[in-house]
């Protein structure tokens, strides 16, 4: 049997009917491009007939996008079917996803209707979607509880109709992987036309199983997965893409092949949870915000020595840059004196030592320790590592009918210089000057404005990340004045270039 597994990415459908996740046309456009660049085989765009607002996403999404096929959602019903195919008339590779329940819950309660008429009806929309499209998919939906030996016969005879794909989907997350992989390789070892089609798993989460059941089916035999970004979906979700696809690339001994650039996952997760105004929990697998953060001590030490004796996967892989420390009470001298260095100061012996004992006193009282806490730690020690560029004066023009301006004088060793620069706004035009002054090429990487309290008079904290010849140089300050505190934040991190 061929190991690539097809991938078919339903976040614009199924994760979309998560109540307050709905994307308008222009989202739905911008997250589909950037599936196009994850490499997924298959975008299931939309449900046509059930709103104007989803037709239009599926003929603009067929426009957008050129790889992978686009797939348009209907149920076993004839108008949903011609409309779903006016919605694809732009697709270059167009699928219509047609089917029906086939569980005695669904057949008798949902359907009012028996075994064989659900049959008939089944080949009748395949035959029909066949009229518009060659790429037909079948789903027996609640097929999770379906009963094995009826569902062979369902798939048997959408098959012989034309099906390309047979989906079979856990509904209800209410499977064990075991027997999820068991209806898979039941299907496999008793229709006799099973070799016309592929076998496609859709697990949703209900129990936590999902990405578990859809490995058991792609191990039974299934070749294509029905997944969405960072598992959104009905109820407790679908299966997550990155969970399935970074199991399949860990577990070299699955040998199973996927299109996915892995490098797009965390870019991806970023996008769709923003969009979708949905956050992404901090421990969820692969993605979460915590995924590569080590925090007690002895994993830090483990994984400053070897990343790989706490870590199965290279954050690079997912497009994380990282791993991150965070120090915490718990956290050794390796991780301090890590941090440390990366913050531009380094610290050993005895020195070291004093330094970590304040940590620890720190650490006791706060629950993480910030990188702003160990500046003001390392503080004592600061001034003997003499940073020498200086903010002297800052004064910005800026409102709504001025182009801002910003003059910045700046002390190097004590030689004062002065520069005057415009820009997007007054933090822009400041930065544009300290750049002109210092004449090194240095381009921003991150900056973070945080307020300490929620007054208007507080004090800013600002953070900013500077790459100068491929290194990350940090720089922190805090001021009432939240543009003089992003000034001295930018000339921070750039005075411990060396
Ligand atoms: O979960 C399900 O059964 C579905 C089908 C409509 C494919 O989403
Ligand atoms: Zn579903």
């Amino acid at each position: 049997m061929d190991n690539k597994v097809y991938i078919f990415d339903t976040t614009l459908r199924d994760g979309e009917q998560v109540p307050g996740c709905q994307l308008n046309t222009i989202e739905k456009i911008e997250v589909a491009r950037q599936l196009e660049k994850l490499g997924v085989d298959v975008i299931e765009a939309g449900f046509p007939i059930s709103s104007p607002g989803d037709f239009n996403s599926v003929v603009e999404i067929s426009k957008a996008v050129t790889n992978p096929t686009i797939c348009a959602l209907t149920r076993a019903v004839k108008k949903d079917i011609e409309v779903a195919a006016d919605a694809l008339k732009f697709a270059k590779r167009g699928r219509i996803h047609t089917g029906i329940g086939t569980s005695p819950y669904h057949i008798k309660y949902k359907l009012n209707s028996n075994e064989d008429e659900i049959i008939e009806r089944a080949v009748e929309a395949v035959k029909y979607a066949k009229r518009f499209v060659e790429d037909v998919e079948f789903y027996a939906e609640d097929a999770g509880r379906s009963d094995n030996e009826y569902l062979a016969r369902v798939v048997e005879a959408v098959i012989a109709a034309g099906a390309t794909v047979i989906n079979i989907p856990d509904t209800t997350g209410y499977c064990l992987p075991k027997e999820y992989g068991e209806k898979i390789a039941y299907l496999v070892n008793n229709v006799p036309n099973v070799d016309k089609a592929i076998l496609s798993t859709h697990c949703h989460n209900d129990l936590g199983m999902a990405t578990a059941n859809t490995l058991a089916g792609v191990t039974n035999g299934a070749r294509q997965v029905e997944v969405t970004i960072n598992g959104l979906g009905e109820r407790a979700g679908n299966t997550s893409l990155e969970e399935v696809v970074m199991a399949m690339k860990s577990h070299h001994d699955l040998d199973y092949q996927t299109e996915i650039d892995t490098k797009q996952i965390m870019k991806t997760s970023r996008l769709v949870s923003t969009l979708m105004r949905m956050p992404v929990q901090a421990n969820k697998a692969i993605v979460g915000r915590n995924a590569f953060a080590h925090s007690s001590g002895i994993h830090q030490d483990g994984v400053l020595k070897n990343r790989e004796n706490y870590e199965i996967i290279d954050p690079a892989d997912v497009g994380v840059k990282e791993s991150s420390i965070v120090l915490t009470a718990r956290s050794g001298r390796a991780a301090l004196k890590h941090r440390l260095h990366v913050l531009g100061y380094d610290f050993e012996g005895p020195e070291l030592d004093e330094v970590y004992n304040r940590f620890l006193d720190l650490a006791d009282k706060k629950k993480d320790v910030a990188d702003e806490d160990l500046e003001a730690l390392a503080g004592t020690e600061k001034e003997k590592q003499d940073r020498s560029i200086k903010l002297e004066t800052l004064q910005v023009i800026s409102g709504s009918t001025t182009i801002p301006t910003a003059t910045v004088a700046v002390s190097f060793n004590g030689d004062v210089f002065t520069e005057t620069a415009s820009g997007n706004g007054p933090i822009d035009a400041a930065f544009t000057a300290v750049k002109a002054l210092v004449k090194r090429k240095v381009h921003l990487e991150e900056f973070l404005i945080q307020a300490i309290t929620r007054g208007s008079d507080d004090l800013g904290k600002v953070h900013v990340q500077v790459e100068h010849k491929g290194q990350i140089y940090y720089g922190f300050s805090a001021n009432v004045d939240i543009i003089t505190a992003s000034v001295e934040a930018f000339l921070d991190a750039i005075s411990k270039i060396g």
